[in-house]
């Protein structure tokens, strides 16, 4: 029987070892913290219970419940017999052996690490006042901040200045770029970020942060004049960066990425930059994609690829959603990237204004992009932004998965009535 050391506990790691786990692979996983790591414990679960909340008050009450009751059920789904959960910080030794700080050492055929990322700050002065807070001290808060300034218009920025803002906080958001979210198409970034100047979201766009001072955010403006905002509470969304620190991978001569991250080849082994083979990196700390189902996806692949058998997850058709309200989420190449690239490609538009079901659910904002090889080919594409956008897009990834058309899409019979019949009404 090969066995599988799984260094991280968090969505990667803990689905990956189940997956060994099932295939007969002996795993030993390690989880310096609680199993479930930054998505269950303070990124995507406690974010989804705020916005599924009515008040801060009931999201801070139910907040540690629905954690709790999740990480119960990791803990039990790792009760398998073939996963061993260690509950230590675990070091390389060398490529087949790891070490933890009581001494004790272990080794497996195969190493995957799957440690994850935390809170890039940018080097700015003033950063420990105590003010300033990450996502995970954001949503360690007891109190309501009256005015809440958010650094940075990522997907981290704008969720949490969606809910803040419905909780009923002053909230004020300072970007670098021209437009908020850069990871997804343009229009619908821009569609949405209206909406939620509307709902009394304040944007400084093109704005560099300078310094904090306790309770003021100085920045140079678009025209290089210096602006301030006074908050309680500042946020720091500049992004994260890969965990790779006291894992001691030097020992096994990975020189890392710029970006902090480890070389990974597409099968996420890191053999490939030379020397190390059964040792792989998945998730966050590989920099490819920070999204939780990316690193359960790259994690399964590796199990196949240790077992040597073939799949076909389509890395490149990977989906991703923001829970604003309303939600945006995409999948492929935005509009810009496809012109960017020369690629042929025809655009097709729908809103949700014309669409009965969202016009019953009073969800009229929002619209659908899809993108398709010319004549109704290929799809390549979806963006949207408006109520479930997130399903929407995961059906139009169902299509473009498996190689189908606009014209397929089409003629699918779509149930009436849903907010899916958007997509057929694109044109
Ligand atoms: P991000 O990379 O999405 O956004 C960071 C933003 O900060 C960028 O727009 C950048 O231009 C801006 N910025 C950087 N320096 C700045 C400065 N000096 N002044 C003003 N603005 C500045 O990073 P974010 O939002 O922190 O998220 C981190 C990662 O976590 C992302 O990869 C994201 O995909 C992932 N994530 C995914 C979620 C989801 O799928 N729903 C939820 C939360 C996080």
């Amino acid at each position: 029987m090969s066995s599988l050391i799984i260094i991280g506990g968090g969505p990667g790691g803990y689905k990956t070892a189940l997956h060994a786990a099932n295939n007969g692979l002996k795993v030993i996983i390690f989880e310096q913290q609680h199993v479930g790591g930054t998505c269950l414990n303070v990124g995507c679960i406690p974010t989804k219970t705020y916005v599924h909340s009515a008040t801060f008050e009931e999201a801070i009450e139910r907040q540690p419940q629905v954690v709790e009751q999740l990480r119960a059920g990791v803990e039990t789904l790792l009760s398998h017999p073939n996963i061993t959960l260690i509950r230590e910080r675990a070091s390389f030794v060398d490529d087949h052996t790891v070490e933890t700080p009581s001494g004790q050492r272990y080794t497996a055929d195969n190493i995957i690490i799957a440690t994850g990322s935390s809170t890039k700050y940018i080097p700015v002065e003033g950063l420990d006042y105590p003010c300033v807070v990450d996502s995970t001290g954001l949503l360690a808060l007891k109190e309501l901040p009256h005015r809440l300034c958010i650094i940075g218009a990522g997907v981290i920025g704008m969720e949490f200045a969606s809910v803040f803002r419905r909780f009923g906080s002053e909230v004020t958001v300072v970007e670098f770029l021209k437009e908020c979210l850069p990871a997804i198409d343009s229009d619908i970034a821009k569609r949405l970020r209206k909406v939620m100047e509307k709902q009394g979201v304040k944007f400084h766009m093109q704005c560099a942060v300078r310094r904090i001072e306790d309770g003021k955010i100085f920045f140079a403006n678009k025209k290089g004049q210096e602006e301030c905002v006074e908050a309680d509470v500042v946020l720091m969304a500049t992004g994260r960066k890969p965990n790779t620190e006291g894992l001691n991978i030097e020992a096994l001569g990975i020189t890392l990425e710029r970006n902090g991250a480890i070389p990974v080849d597409d099968n996420f082994e890191v053999a490939a930059q030379g020397w190390a083979s059964h040792i792989y990196a998945i998730g966050d700390v590989n920099g490819r994609q920070m999204l939780a189902h990316a690193a359960e996806y790259q994690g399964h692949h590796v199990v196949n690829h240790i077992l040597g058998r073939e799949d076909h997850i389509r890395f490149e058709v990977m989906p991703a959603a923001i829970f604003t309200t309303p939600e945006a989420a995409s999948v492929g190449p935005s509009e810009d990237q496809l012109k960017e690239a020369s690629v042929p490609f025809e655009c097709h538009k729908s809103f949700y204004r014309a669409n009965g079901k969202a016009l019953a659910m009073n969800a009229t904002e929002g619209m659908v992009k899809l993108c398709c090889e010319p004549d109704e080919g290929r799809l390549i594409s979806c963006h949207a932004y408006g109520a479930h956008a997130a399903d929407l897009v995961q059906e139009a990834t169902a299509y473009i998965t498996l190689g189908a058309s606009l014209s397929q899409l089409r003629e699918t019979v779509h149930i009436h009535p849903t907010l899916s019949e958007i997509l057929i009404e694109a044109n």
